[in-house]
């Protein structure tokens, strides 16, 4: 592994105050729900931008700079997930995978509405479930192998069921490469045979998948392919919708204005007979696509398969230390390759007390609650809420308990995460076991469940004021006149 590269991240040696009147480094273990900024790549684009211009323009050089640095954005997108360009078209779009999603289900929604049947799998983000249930008129979950706490991928057995109970109904499959909870990685080369062997298209959510696993559309023959460039080292990039030319140029566009026509009169307009035009109404996000068509060239530098090794090594050796902890419960289908991800909880603790004290008196930043993903969460702590209805409770007491209950914390990796940000998560964990009473007196809990620490104010305010900085920057403009 590139260590210049591990290294080269905004924000690796960011320190916030403690509750324990210490300063500490932020160690940051919340890249599932965003990723930090590549500075390489950062870096380029600010030189790009002193040739900042709209791709709508065409003539004059600083256009002609950026027509040609955003055909080379697309194309390297393409080729950083191993997508034939004479196959497959990279189109930027909304915020993240959550607009390719929705711009997907409606497309195929309206091309095949005979078929109103849509398979997704029990362990999908909302972004990848909504939208389908939106534009289908049914849509049936994929049951996984493994159950409760040991839940596992996606069952394939369970797939081929579903395809014949809906026989010719099918339009399409729409699964997570891998899962944003447990970090599980789903067999989505043996979910597109059968896909395509029940006339379905496969949609795959790679908002989890394209920073940790390498991928290979043309191998794996998967129509669609989507993910967000922030959960890739590029945030304030654009979300990006990968797929198939022939499907995408029979779809409807869905958005109009600028940039998608040939031509227009007051009395009609014919649009442009390029898919890939159709599909871009509007001045794009050029900078967020040019930075991350930057980090996809750097990540490919130092191989996909090599960082996919190291980082299953991380999550291998991550998951060996935090069963050093007592009480910890580690959720998902212990022989299921993972990256990325482990969520877990301490047994008789809320996710929302432990995700506090990880952030007040140690500096890790994780996520808790449910990521997004409800009825996954629901699933996997069906037994544990079953043990709490057994303990002689009066119903109050057990509503309240379930509601503390009800999430998991996740701790989850970039190429920057290091086996020293583990063994500090696990050090902190053991610490709140051995001190959860001391912990407790120090927080109120809040009406969400949320934890409110009594003295310490972790508020953005105290650590960071963006006007603050505006105000040094415009002193320097100032200076500089
Ligand atoms: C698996 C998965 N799919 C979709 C999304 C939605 O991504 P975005 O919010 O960038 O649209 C997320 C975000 O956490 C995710 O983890």
């Amino acid at each position: 592994m590139n260590k210049t590269l591990k290294n080269a991240f905004i924000g690796l040696n960011t320190h916030y105050k403690l509750a324990n009147g210490q300063t500490g480094r932020r160690v940051y273990l919340d890249s599932g729900a965003s990723t930090l900024m590549m500075k390489p790549a950062y870096d380029a684009v600010q030189t790009y931008l002193a040739h900042y211009a709209n791709t709508h323009s065409t003539v004059h050089t600083s256009a002609k700079i950026t027509s040609s640095t955003m055909t080379w954005a697309h194309n390297r997108v393409l080729d950083f997930i191993g997508a034939d360009k004479n196959e497959y078209l990279c189109t930027f779009i909304g915020n993240g995978t959550t607009a390719a999603a929705n711009r997907v289900a409606e497309g195929l929604s309206t091309l095949r509405p005979e078929k109103d049947v849509v398979l997704i799998s029990s362990m999908e983000h909302h972004s990848n479930d909504l939208p389908h249930r939106a534009y289908s008129k049914t849509v049936a979950h994929i049951p996984l192998t493994g159950s409760g706490q040991l839940s596992g991928q996606i069952c394939i057995k369970s797939l081929e069921d579903l395809f014949e109970q809906h026989k010719n109904k099918v339009n399409y499959v729409a699964i997570t490469g891998v899962s944003n909870v447990t970090g599980i990685i789903n067999p989505i080369h043996e979910i597109a045979v059968l896909a395509h062997r029940y006339d379905a298209y496969l949609i795959v959510d790679g908002a989890q998948m394209v920073a940790h696993v390498p991928v290979d559309l043309n191998s794996a023959d998967i129509d669609f392919f989507l993910f967000s460039g922030h959960k890739v080292y590029a945030p304030g990039s654009p979300g990006v919708l990968i797929g198939k030319r022939s499907i995408i140029s029979a779809m409807q566009p869905s958005q109009f204005g600028g940039g998608m026509v040939g031509s227009v009169s007051k009395w009609g307009y014919v649009l442009s007979d390029d898919p890939l035009e159709r599909e871009h109404a509007g001045t794009p996000n050029i900078p967020g696509a040019i930075m991350l068509a930057c980090v996809l060239e750097s990540l490919s530098r130092v191989g996909m398969q090599t960082i996919f090794k190291q980082e299953r090594h991380l999550v291998k050796n991550a998951l060996e230390k935090l069963s050093n902890c007592r009480t910890i419960i580690i959720y998902g289908e212990q022989k299921s390759q993972r990256v990325a991800s482990i969520a877990f909880n301490l047994k008789g603790i809320g996710h929302g007390l432990v995700a506090a004290i990880l952030n007040d008196y140690h500096g890790i930043a994780v996520r808790n609650q449910c990521f997004c993903a409800h009825p996954y969460v629901q699933e996997m702590l069906t037994e544990e809420f079953e043990e709490l209805a057994c303990e002689n409770l009066d119903n109050d007491a057990l509503e309240e308990l379930i509601q503390d209950r009800r999430g998991m914390v996740r701790a989850s990796f970039g190429l920057y995460t290091t086996e020293e940000d583990i063994n500090e998560l696990t050090k902190a964990l053991i610490d709140i076991e051995d001190n959860i009473d001391t912990y407790h007196k120090h927080y109120n809990k809040q009406k969400d469940g949320s934890y409110n620490h009594k003295t310490f104010d972790s508020s953005a305010n105290q650590s960071f004021n963006i006007l603050d900085e505006l105000d040094k920057a415009l002193k320097i403009c100032e200076k500089s006149k």
